[in-house]
C-alpha cells in the first residue's frame, strides 16, 4: 500500500506554507501550549465528540475521548477535539430525528473548516450515528467511527428491565391501574442504571451494529457495554487506527461500495433491527453514492432471519447478554452466507476476515439459523394505494393475527387529538378497528416517534394487547406491535394517507406486502381535490428550513442540499 508523505497532508495547507495565513495558524496552535514536535508533519485526527452535560447516554465520552486521544498520540498524530450537538434521545424535544441533519452538517462542516486529516466519531444515542457518518461521508476524508456502547441491564425486584420497552409494557400496566405509585418510580430508579444507550435492541444497538456491518468501526467495537473496560481499550485503538488510516488515504470513497451497505442491511434483519435503520442507513448510503432502497430491505427481510434473541424482537436478553455471547461479530459469521464478505473495513481489513472465527457461546441468545427467533427478517415494506411509496412494519414485534387483517380506520389529525381520545371511555372502538395518525411525517411534524400510537385505556382493560396503528411517524426502535409507520408520501405533501376519513376500511397484508384503502379511485379523486395542505409548522429559523428541504422517508429523510449528489462537489477552503 503507498503511504501519503507529510507534506501531502491536507493539514499541510494550514501549518506548512512561509506565509501570513500560516503564520497566524502556527502561533495559535503554540498559543495553545503545543510545540513544533507536537504536530509538523503529523497527522492532524479531529476527534467529533458529542458529549454533553444532556446526555446520559454518552456520559463517559468526557473520559473515552482522553483514551482516543492517548491512542492518536502513541500512533504520531495529533488530536484536536471539536465537541458537536450531543441530541439526546430521551431529552431533546420535539424529536432528534428534526436535528439528525443538523448534526451531519455539523460534521461535515467542522471537518471542512478545520485543519484536519482524519477524524475519529464519537456517537451513539439513536441519531448519532447517521448524523456523524453522514456528515462524514459527504466531507470524505478518512474516519472511523467509535460507538457509545449499551448500558449495562436494568434490573427492578430481581426482574431484568430493558430501555424503552418495557417502560412501554410497564405503563400500558400503569394506565390500566395495575402498577402504584411506589412500584413505578421504583422501576424509574432501576431501568437504566449506568451510562451507554439504550440496551434493547433500539434505533442505538441497531445503528451501532449497522455502523460496524458497514466497515466504519473497528472489529466488535459495537457490541461492548459502555462501562467495560474493553470500551475503554477500543477507545485507545481506534485513536491508533485512525493515524494509520490517514497515512494509507483510507478515504470512504477507496474503502466503500454498494456492498458495503448491502452488509448493514443484512445484519439490521438479522439483528431484528428498528424501523428506524430504513431511514438512516438509505440515508447513508446515498451520501456515500452507493444508494440503497426500500426494495433492498423488503429483499433482504425475505432471505435472513432474525437470529439475535434481543428485546422487543425477541423475548429475554439485552444487548450486555449478546455481548457476552459473542457479539456482532459472532452473529456476522451465523449469516456469513448472507454477507458480501470482500467488502473492506476501516481496519483495511475485509468483512469476512474482521469475523472469521468469531463464535456463539450462547445458543438462545444468538440463534443458529436453523432456530431463529422469526424466519423472515426484521422489517417488511408494504405498499398499496394508501401508500404508493411504501410503509413499513415490524412483523416479528406484531401480534400474529395482525399480520393479515381488514379493519376501520379511526382517523386522527394530531396527536394531542388522538392523546385525548385514546384516555376517552365513551370512545367508539374495538380492538379490530385501526388507529391512524396523520401529519406526523417529515414535513408534517419533523417525523416523531409517534408511531406506536396509544392503545385507548378501554381496551387495554378489556385485556387488548395489540391493534393495527398506521402513521406517517416514525416509532422506537425498543418499540413493539402492529405498528405501520413512514407511509410515503407523508399526509402534510397530499400523500393518500390525508385523504383517509374515520370509518374507511384498510387491509393490511403483510405476507403479500399490500395496504389498500377501500375507496374507490373517483371517490380519492374527489376528496384529493377538496384536500388544503396543513400550515407550515414553522415560519422561521431552522424548523423552517427543515420543512422546505426535507426529503420522504423512503429516500431517507436527507436535506435534499446535503445529499452527496446535489450540485457539484464543495471547493476546499481557498486560503
Ligand atoms: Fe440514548 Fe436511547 S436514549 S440511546
Ligand atoms: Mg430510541
Amino acid at each position: 500500500m503507498t503511504r501519503r508523505s507529510p507534506d501531502s497532508l491536507r493539514s499541510a495547507r494550514w501549518f506548512a506554507p512561509d506565509d501570513f495565513r500560516s503564520f497566524g495558524h502556527r502561533s495559535r496552535v503554540l498559543q495553545m501550549g503545543y510545540g513544533y514536535d507536537d504536530w509538523m508533519g503529523k497527522p492532524v485526527i479531529a476527534i467529533v465528540n458529542t458529549w454533553s452535560d444532556a446526555n446520559q447516554c454518552h456520559a463517559h465520552f468526557k473520559h473515552r475521548v482522553e483514551d482516543v486521544k492517548r491512542g492518536i498520540l502513541q500512533a504520531g498524530g495529533f488530536p484536536l477535539e471539536l465537541p458537536a450537538i450531543s441530541l439526546s434521545e430521551s431529552m431533546v424535544k420535539p424529536t432528534t430525528m428534526l436535528y439528525r441533519n443538523f448534526l451531519a452538517m455539523e460534521t461535515e462542516e467542522l471537518l471542512r473548516s478545520h485543519p484536519v486529516d482524519g477524524a475519529v466519531l464519537m456517537g451513539g444515542c439513536d441519531k448519532t450515528t447517521p448524523g456523524l457518518t453522514m456528515g462524514a461521508l459527504s466531507m470524505g476524508i478518512p474516519f472511523l467511527y467509535l460507538p457509545a456502547g449499551p448500558m449495562l441491564r436494568g434490573n427492578w425486584k430481581g426482574k431484568v428491565l430493558g430501555s424503552g420497552s418495557d417502560a412501554f409494557k410497564y405503563w400500558d400496566e400503569r394506565r390500566a391501574g395495575r402498577l402504584g405509585e411506589q412500584a413505578w418510580s421504583e422501576m424509574e430508579a432501576g431501568i437504566a442504571r449506568s451510562h451507554g444507550t439504550c440496551m434493547t435492541m433500539g434505533t442505538a444497538a441497531t445503528m451501532m451494529g449497522i455502523a460496524e456491518a458497514v466497515g466504519l468501526t473497528l472489529p466488535g467495537a459495537s457490541s461492548i457495554p459502555a462501562p467495560d473496560a474493553n470500551h475503554i481499550r477500543m477507545s485507545a485503538e481506534c485513536g491508533r487506527r485512525i493515524v494509520e488510516m490517514v497515512w494509507e488515504d483510507l478515504t470512504p470513497a477507496r474503502l466503500l461500495t454498494r456492498a458495503n451497505f448491502e452488509n448493514g442491511i443484512a445484519c439490521a434483519m438479522a439483528m431484528g433491527c428498528s424501523t428506524n435503520a430504513i431511514v438512516h442507513l438509505i440515508a447513508m448510503s446515498r451520501r456515500a453514492g452507493h444508494p440503497v432502497s426500500l426494495d433492498d430491505f423488503d429483499a433482504a427481510s425475505r432471505r435472513v432471519p432474525v437470529i439475535a434473541n434481543i428485546r422487543p424482537s425477541g423475548d429475554a436478553y439485552l444487548m450486555e447478554d449478546f455481548f457476552y455471547a459473542g457479539g456482532l461479530r459472532a452473529m456476522l459469521e451465523r449469516i456469513r452466507g448472507h454477507l458480501k464478505t470482500e467488502a473492506l473495513t476501516v481496519n483495511g481489513k475485509t468483512l469476512g476476515e474482521n469475523i472469521a472465527g468469531a463464535e456463539v457461546y450462547h445458543d438462545d441468545v444468538i440463534r443458529p439459523l436453523a432456530n431463529p427467533i422469526y424466519a423472515e427478517g426484521a422489517l417488511a415494506v408494504l405498499r398499496g394505494n394508501l401508500a404508493p411509496d411504501g410503509v413499513v412494519i415490524k412483523p416479528s414485534a406484531c401480534a400474529p393475527h395482525l399480520l393479515r387483517h381488514t379493519g376501520r380506520a379511526l382517523v386522527f389529525d394530531d396527536y394531542p387529538a388522538l392523546k385525548k381520545a385514546v384516555e376517552d371511555p365513551e370512545l367508539d372502538v374495538t380492538g379490530d378497528d385501526i388507529l391512524v395518525l396523520r401529519n406526523a411525517g417529515p414535513r408534517g411534524a419533523g417525523m416523531p416517534e409517534w408511531g406506536m400510537l396509544p392503545i385507548p385505556t378501554k381496551l387495554l382493560q378489556q385485556g387488548v394487547k395489540d391493534m393495527l396503528r398506521l402513521s406517517d411517524a416514525r416509532m422506537s426502535g425498543t418499540s413493539y406491535g402492529g405498528c405501520l409507520l413512514h407511509c410515503s408520501p407523508e399526509a402534510a405533501v397530499g400523500g393518500p394517507l390525508a385523504l383517509v376519513k374515520t370509518g374507511d376500511r384498510i387491509s393490511v397484508d403483510v405476507p403479500a406486502r399490500r395496504i389498500h384503502l377501500e375507496v374507490s379511485d373517483e371517490e380519492l379523486d374527489a376528496r384529493r381535490a377538496a384536500w388544503t395542505p396543513p400550515p407550515p409548522r414553522y415560519e422561521r429559523g431552522y424548523g423552517w428550513m427543515f420543512g422546505r428541504h426535507i426529503k420522504q422517508a423512503n429516500e431517507g429523510c436527507d436535506f435534499d442540499f446535503l445529499e452527496t449528489s446535489f450540485g457539484r462537489a464543495v471547493p476546499e477552503p481557498d486560503i
